[in-house]
């Protein structure tokens, strides 16, 4: 079967500094999967090359099958891939309800996701709509950008970081929406710093280190020891 999205051999570079060398990871169609990593593994080095925001050769991404590594962002999102970037990104000067309608911007494909379904998944941005995006909590910002890369109705959402700096409850709150995300259609890539969330939510796993995938499996054959290798180079 033709994976939905894959990488296969991604390398990425910041000028000289390499930051992947040949990622190969693969989403099915209905799957989440989730990358585990420390800190500077190269997590949102990949999120962002599957994006488009950062070049990468052809072949090195494949969408339904077709490569896509040479589109610009732009393309990338119209073909139906929407990230909610690292730290948010909402747009300071605009109210909560114009940061959810750029997401929708120069896209016109029909979906589940309009204005009025994304204040059902989170009702508290109905109240908030006239507010500016950053006035509110971080959890209701989170919420913002997660239903901005909806309205853009993807087959494939990537999410970055979405529980860092926020407090269980929060973080609870935000994956609840989850399930109800994958219903409406959509496959998902979360990249987690919190372990047990990821083995959680996600049907596979792939953990990175140093721009390398050092393990990749299903949560119920990962051991802890696994996991640990993969995640810090040691043994427990
Ligand atoms: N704009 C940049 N210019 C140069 N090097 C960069 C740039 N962005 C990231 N890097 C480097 O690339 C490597 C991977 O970074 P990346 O941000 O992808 O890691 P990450 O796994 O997302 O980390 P974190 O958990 O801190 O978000 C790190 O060594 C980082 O220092
Ligand atoms: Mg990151």
């Amino acid at each position: 079967m033709t994976a939905l999205l894959e990488t296969k051999g991604l390398t990425a570079r910041y000028g000289d500094f390499q930051a992947l060398f040949g990622v190969d990871l693969r989403l099915d169609a209905g799957e989440t999967v989730a990358i585990i990593g420390a800190n500077g593994a190269g997590k949102t080095t990949l999120m962002r090359s599957i994006a488009g925001v950062l070049a990468n050769g052809p072949g090195e991404v494949l969408f339904d099958g077709q490569p896509i590594g040479a589109l610009p962002a732009a393309q990338v999102m119209a073909r139906g891939i929407a990230m909610v970037p690292e730290g948010r990104k909402l747009f300071p000067s605009l109210s909560v309800e114009e940061n959810l309608l750029m997401g929708a911007y120069g896209r016109k494909v029909e979906g589940p996701w309009r204005l009025d379904t994304v204040y059902d998944l989170f009702p508290v941005l109905k109240e908030r709509r006239n507010n500016p995006g950053t006035a509110l909590s971080g959890g209701q910002q989170q919420m913002v950008a997660i239903g901005r890369a909806l309205m853009s109705n993807p087959r494939v959402l990537l999410c970055d970081e979405i529980s860092l700096g926020l407090a269980p409850v929060v973080i609870r709150d935000i994956y609840a929406a989850f399930p109800q995300i994958r219903a409406a259609g959509a496959s998902i890539v979360i990249v987690e710093q919190d372990i047990g969330q990821a083995l959680k939510v996600a049907d596979r796993v792939s953990c990175m280190m140093e721009g390398r995938v050092t393990l990749t499996g299903r949560p119920a054959e990962l051991s802890r020891e696994d996991i640990h290798a993969a995640y810090f180079g040691v043994h427990a």
